[in-house]
């Protein structure tokens, strides 16, 4: 989605070069890291496909890959809730080692409830890797094992993050305008 006339935008944070570029920097990182593993990503839907696709294509090791979608009961703008699984994992994840793929950590709420419940299904190590950090907004303290931009406190659209579904297939990472939003 290249359209040049988007009035929702208030300023783009990441071109699709610096996305690229920074995406390749990480996959490296992660490359490293488990050489010597059986690293499964599991991605949450919907927002981090594509993310996680860039990601992927970007690590030099083998990986497998799997996938669950949440329903979170509150949002950005209202009080974080109950996170539950709507669509949970095809396989199982014993003995491997795990990398939680997330587009964006906020209040923490969402992947400190995913970390938790994935620890109790026996795999071997369990990471997280996010798009974007937005430590400002955090309430449940969570480390990130790898991360590719820290992001200011506003509502950011684009590279699989949507606004009322909106917006996911920007290939930059955008702030809404605040009317918008
Ligand atoms: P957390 O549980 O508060 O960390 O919320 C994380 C989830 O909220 C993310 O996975 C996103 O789905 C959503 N979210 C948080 N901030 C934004 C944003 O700026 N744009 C789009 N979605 C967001
Ligand atoms: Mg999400």
């Amino acid at each position: 989605m290249k359209t040049p006339a988007m009035p929702m935008i208030e300023r783009v944070l990441f071109s699709e070069d610096e996305i690229r570029e920074r995406v390749k920097v990480v996959a490296a990182e992660i490359s490293e890291r488990y050489k010597d593993g059986h690293l499964k990503l599991v991605g949450v839907l919907k927002g981090s496909v594509f993310f996680m696709t860039a990601l992927a294509r970007e690590l030099t090791i083998p990986i497998k890959m799997d996938f669950l979608a949440i329903s979170s009961f509150g949002d950005h703008s209202s009080a974080p809730g109950v996170v539950r699984i709507s669509k949970d994992l095809d396989e199982s994840i014993e003995g491997e080692d795990v990398l939680l793929v997330e587009d964006i950590v906020d209040t923490g709420f969402t992947a400190r409830y995913l970390m938790q419940h994935l620890s109790g299904r026996g795999p071997n190590s369990i990471a997280i890797c996010s798009m974007l950090d937005r430590t400002t907004r955090r309430i449940v303290p969570m480390q990130i094992d790898f991360r590719c931009f820290e992001i200011p406190d506003r509502f950011v659209i684009g590279c699989g993050l949507d606004y009322n579904q909106l917006y996911r297939n920007l290939n930059f990472i955008a702030v809404l305008k605040p009317d918008k939003a």
